[in-house]
């Protein structure tokens, strides 16, 4: 049966729709009827809600981002050795799904390979064998990486960079034709292995498929065929949840970095990734400052009553360990999100549109959760758009709120419930709200 394609919406119509602050990557991804997964595959990935990410490579060694290869325009030669002091202390994969649980991630997507080339994993398809098999370390970090995921409850997402400073073809495919195909051979051999060697991934996070730093992810889809290479991981990870950064449309979209959510909810799948530091790099830096815990729920709530997920960046250090500052915050968090879990996770964003910096909501069922990031402004207002009869409102601890609900809208009376960044009120409506999804093509044109 041929597959019904969604309507195409230009940049500025996407602009108009969101409303918002994010700022979505990857927007005109190839397209390719069939490939992406309907809405009862990603409903794990909905549900699950918070992620965590890792970047740890060679790049740790050094402690100045994972961009310290290309930014210092260090020799292949002279970064090359940083494998053969690639061998961490004391390092267990292990202790990286503890701190993912207590962090309340239900995902992790650790780095497998970045843009210096640098496999974590006994890669054949790598060129010049670069890879940890191949370091100091004789250890395939990935595999050891699944296999604690999936011991620790996480389903397994692995980030991906198709291009490798590494190839002077590159920077250059028009005129170093040959070694720029060199470079996605190894794309092509290197997805597969990472599809078909540890059993199927639950993600596949791409990152880099354009070229010579120019461009976006979709404008050298000419170049990656990424309908090819994604079909190729749909034979035997037919399940995958996989990011639009190879130049394919791909199952979600992505808002990359610390910058604040505002505006509508949004109403296709996305996912906003970011460093719990200060985001300076993404690799490994001494004394990187941890964000506050305040800022953290923040940020998550004003994620999810958006309808998106968000996926925390970590870097740990060479020997693989996460500094105690970050360990101390990601306990915090964990333990603030874990008390809230029943306002956050299997919940959906809305129904009400939130209001930035005042409030938002989730709800699952036929339960409403209003997140109050500001109770003095709340108090004055009447939440809209219900488009239910509420039945009671309460505090998480079950404590009655009161409320009262007219034409205009539902009141409810903050005012004795105690102070902390996100006050939660739940109510209990006599009607399932839906949640939206839209059915559309980001063009990218304006
Ligand atoms: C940015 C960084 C890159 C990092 C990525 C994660 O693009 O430049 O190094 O891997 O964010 O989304």
């Amino acid at each position: 049966m041929p597959v019904k394609l969604p309507r195409v919406m230009t940049g500025a119509e996407l602009q108009s729709m969101l409303k918002s602050s994010v700022n979505f990557k990857s927007l005109g991804g190839v397209r390719v009827p069939g490939l992406k997964l309907g809405e009862d595959k990603l409903k794990w990935w909905r549900e699950a809600k918070v992620g965590m990410f890792i970047h740890w490579g060679l790049y740790s060694i050094l402690g100045r981002g994972e961009w310290a290869r290309f930014n210092e325009r260090i020799p292949y030669a002279e970064y090359e050795q940083l494998a053969s002091e690639f061998c961490p202390k004391d390092f267990s994969t292990d202790e990286w799904a503890q701190i993912a649980s207590s962090l309340g991630a239900n995902y992790m997507v650790m780095v497998a390979r970045h843009h210096d080339g640098f496999a974590l994993w006994d890669s054949p398809g790598s060129y010049l064998a670069f890879d940890s098999m191949h370091s100091a370390a004789r250890r395939d970090f990935v595999k050891e990486f699944t296999a604690s995921c999936r011991k620790y409850g996480m389903k397994v997402g692995y980030y991906y960079s198709p291009m490798d400073w590494r190839f002077p073809g590159y920077f250059d495919p028009e005129r170093l034709k040959d070694n720029a195909l060199l470079m996605k051979k190894q794309c092509y051999s290197q997805v597969n292995e990472l599809v078909t060697r540890y059993g199927a991934p639950d993600i596949l996070w791409y990152d880099g498929g354009w070229l010579a730093h120019k461009g976006s992810d979709t404008s050298s889809s000419w170049f990656w065929e990424p309908d090819r290479l994604n079909r190729m991981v749909r034979e035997h990870a037919p399940d995958c949840v996989i990011n639009p950064r190879s130049g394919w449309e791909g199952d979600f979209y992505c808002d990359e970095g610390s910058a604040e959510v505002s505006g509508k909810i949004i109403t296709v799948p996305w996912e906003k990734n970011l460093c719990l530091c200060s985001g300076a790099s993404w690799g490994w830096m001494e004394d990187d400052p941890v964000q506050d815990l305040d800022w953290l729920i923040r940020m998550l709530v004003n994620v999810i009553c958006r309808d998106g997920n968000i996926l925390w960046n970590i870097g740990p250090d060479r020997n693989g360990k996460i500094s105690p500052e970050i360990r101390a915050r990601i306990a915090e968090f964990g333990a603030w999100i874990k008390q809230n879990g029943e306002a956050i996770y299997k919940t959906r964003g809305g129904p009400v549109e939130p209001v930035d910096g005042v409030f938002g909501t989730t709800f699952s069922g036929n339960r409403v959760y209003v997140h109050i990031l500001d109770k003095a402004a709340f108090g004055q207002m009447r939440l809209q758009g219900l488009n239910a009869n509420v039945l009671c409102a309460c505090a998480p601890d079950g404590a009655p709120v009161p409320f009262t609900q007219t034409e205009e809208g539902v009141k409810i009376d903050v005012s004795r419930l105690a102070d902390s960044t996100d006050t939660i009120v739940r109510l209990t409506i006599d009607k399932e709200p839906i949640p939206t999804v839209s059915e559309v093509y980001f063009s990218g044109k304006q």
